[in-house]
């Protein structure tokens, strides 16, 4: 880490805010640094103040008799506030008399001889469109608290699903559609999940993934473990054919046969909205709990100062992630759909059918906002600066960016050739445990410096600590970690206690290891980010302190890939760590130890066990998982007391001619010349 601590500290650019004028912005909504930071700080100092003002901006059926309670770990927010975010997103719109304006804006990723097929739906058909969902979800017997999966493509019915389940009060938990079927089977095991909602097939790239199959298969591994899914909802969408069984529904049959009246439930603001799982140090994915009022506020108020979001001012706002991550949660659906500014979904790849398919969209929408991570900015730098270069791409006033650290350099790309050099650029720093944005520049009032997230948002409280949980000066690297209660914030993992409060509060308290030091009024939550404060007070992230890497932006733990790869019958031990790569931030290294039965012989032997093993982690797993490179070794390099050294791994899959590790405490010093002169993949 002091090598990026070092690196960073040399990246002296700041960029000032430009006026709205000249980007084209109706105008900021904020006015100025100080108007920022009177606003911090009366968001830190007088919260009930604060937030309290923010979600009555919001629609609550019954209101709220206490803005926030924090019992560490356990924060609860709007207490007693009786709300639907569904009601939030689509009909506060339409009783407002806004019915008829765009909400969701949804382009194919096909393109025929007309161009792609595009979809709008007003704030009017979202709410009918949803209401008769909620109502097909009803009578497959889906009841508040009950847990309805999601894996679909990006269609708009994916938004409507997840928003009909927040209208009856069930919880979702949608699953990538990259995931492969065991991910699914993970996932609704632990969820206690009995009804999927898939499509028959999603367009990627040009061609069909098989989402239904992979229910399929999924439905019948879950069949052998005792678990019955009674119901998979399936929506055609590529006229692709897949096996029919009895408990297969057709979308468009039950909603048909649905009345278009479906009131909202009136949930209590502490009542979950979803489950998201995500990956940690150890092999089992956890369910991330978010609830009702404090991340429907969160994503409220975040969407609308850091995207600068202006209703009724032509805006037209496009998030590029899929909803199968918490960005397309967040900042697709709940947080942009409440402050009635259309917002965009792709269907696609941003390479279909030509390398400029998003500038063509940003083109052809005139999109307003845009955002996106910075592996697909590398991407676009690598593909070339002709392809946006063809596109008139005037409209877009305010650039976002999430997911992992940017480089400075593709940072500077994205402002030059997709921001004009004019263009505010919002790092966003922040977790599917977050809800939302933590650390991030405000457009219009943040100077900005490439490759740094700058400071906190209303509300958040952050700081570096030292390994004993205390707090460091500007100009020092450490923990990130986030003080006090913000309203997105997690409220656990879903039926494992002990790993919310291991994972996250655990790290610096004194007496049981289990809860945080009673003595602390305010204890830290733990991002599990290194990071480092500048002079000023910016935030700059250096990247994960544990075992979790950020494969083009998407979190994977270690300890999944190394699962997978034990679970092949030539694997008897793995080890997995992240490794530089220049499109996807960090790739994936294994080193293997074979099975002595399965010792390939020769360089074709070597390939093809590797290409079985990729195939074979995408099938448990699924492609972003796939390891960029595997080496087979004898044995893998361990401590006398058997841990294996990832440090030194990471050396070597990184290439670096010497390893600088101390290797004093190596079992066998011999492994770690066979590994850097075993063949790389
Ligand atoms: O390491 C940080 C990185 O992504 C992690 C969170 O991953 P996930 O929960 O999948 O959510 C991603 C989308 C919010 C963080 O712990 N990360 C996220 N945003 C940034 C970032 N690293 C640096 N800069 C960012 N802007």
């Amino acid at each position: 880490m002091s090598d990026a601590i070092e690196s960073i500290l040399k990246e002296t650019r700041v960029f000032e805010p430009p006026s709205a004028e000249s980007v084209g912005a109706p105008r900021w909504l904020l006015g100025s640094m100080d108007e920022y930071r009177a606003m911090h700080r009366r968001s830190l100092e007088d919260p009930e103040g604060f937030w309290g003002e923010i979600a009555r901006e919001l629609h609550w059926f019954e209101p709220f008799d206490k803005v926030v309670e924090f019992n560490p770990p356990d924060a609860q927010w709007f207490l007693n506030g009786k709300t639907n975010i569904c009601y939030n997103c689509a009909d506060r719109q339409v009783e407002s008399g806004h019915g008829d304006q765009p909400a969701i804006v949804w382009e194919a990723e096909p393109v025929g001889d007309g161009g792609p097929e595009t979809r709008t739906l007003t704030y009017r058909d979202l709410q009918t469109q949803t209401a008769r969902f909620a109502n097909a979800l009803k009578s497959l017997d889906v009841k508040k608290g009950d847990v309805v999966t999601i894996y679909m493509g990006m269609v708009p019915e994916l938004a409507i699903a997840c928003l009909a389940c927040a209208r009856i009060g069930a919880v979702h938990s949608v699953i990538f559609g990259g995931f492969s079927s065991q991910a699914i089977v993970d996932r609704v095991i632990d969820a206690k999940s009995k009804v999927i909602i898939t499509c028959d097939g999603g367009w990627r790239r040009g061609t069909i993934v098989p989402l239904k199959e992979n229910v399929d298969n999924a439905c019948a591994t879950l069949g052998e473990q005792g678990h019955a899914v009674d119901h998979v909802v399936v929506l055609e969408r590529c006229e692709n054919e897949t096996s029919r069984h009895s408990r297969d529904r057709d979308w468009h049959e039950i909603t048909q046969a649905a009345s278009e009246d479906c009131p909202c439930e009136s949930m209590d603001s502490e009542d979950m909205l979803f489950l998201l799982y995500t990956s940690g140090s150890t092999g089992k994915p956890k369910g991330i709990k978010h609830t009702t009022g404090g991340y429907m506020v969160h994503t409220y108020l975040t969407s609308k100062y850091v995207f600068n979001l202006v209703p009724d001012s032509d805006q037209i706002y496009w998030c590029t992630a899929d909803v199968g991550w918490v960005t397309g949660h967040s900042y697709i659906i709940y947080g942009i759909l409440p402050n009635r500014v259309p917002t965009v979904m792709y269907e696609g790849a941003p390479n279909h059918p030509g390398p400029d398919r998003f500038w063509d969209i940003v083109e052809r929408h005139k999109v307003t906002q845009f955002y996106t991570a910075p592996t697909a900015i590398r991407a676009f730098m690598k593909w070339g600066e002709e392809h946006p270069g063809k596109h008139d791409l005037t409209s877009l006033q305010v650039l976002g960016t999430v997911g992992e650290p940017i480089n400075p350099e593709a940072w500077m790309w994205y402002r030059k050739h997709i921001g004009r050099d004019k263009c505010p650029i919002v790092d966003t720093w922040w977790q599917t445990e977050t809800g939302g944005h933590m650390l991030t520049p405000l457009p219009g009032v943040t100077p900005t410096k490439p490759g740094s997230c700058t400071l906190p948002f209303f509300g958040v409280d952050a700081a570096i600590l030292d390994d004993q949980g205390n707090e460091l000066p500007h100009g020092s690297g450490g923990l990130l970690g986030i003080r006090g209660p913000w309203p997105g914030m997690l409220r656990g993992i879903y039926g494992d206690r002990d790993r919310f409060i291991d994972t996250y509060w655990s790290r610096f308290s004194a007496n049981d290891p289990r809860y945080p030091n009673p003595t602390s009024p305010s204890p830290y939550y733990l991002a599990g980010d290194g990071a480092k404060r500048d002079a000023d007070g910016y935030f700059w992230i250096m990247g994960r302190i544990d075992d979790v890497i950020n494969v083009s932006g998407h979190r994977l733990g270690t300890a999944e890939v190394e699962s997978a790869l034990v679970s092949h019958e030539s694997v008897v031990e793995a080890a997995v760590v992240g490794m530089p790569h220049e499109i996807k931030g960090t790739g994936v290294a294994a080193f293997c130890t074979l099975d002595p039965d399965f010792n390939p012989d020769g360089h074709d032997a070597i390939e093809s066990l590797k290409s079985t093993l990729r195939a074979h982690v995408g099938t448990e797993i699924g492609a972003i998982a796939k390891p960029d490179q595997i080496r087979f070794t004898d044995s893998l390099p361990k401590t006398r007391s058997g841990k294996i050294m990832r440090r030194l791994l990471r050396s070597i899959a990184a290439g670096e001619a010497d390893v600088h590790q101390d290797t004093t405490t190596l079992e066998d010093y011999s492994v770690l010349a066979k590994l850097r002169e075993s063949e790389e993949g």
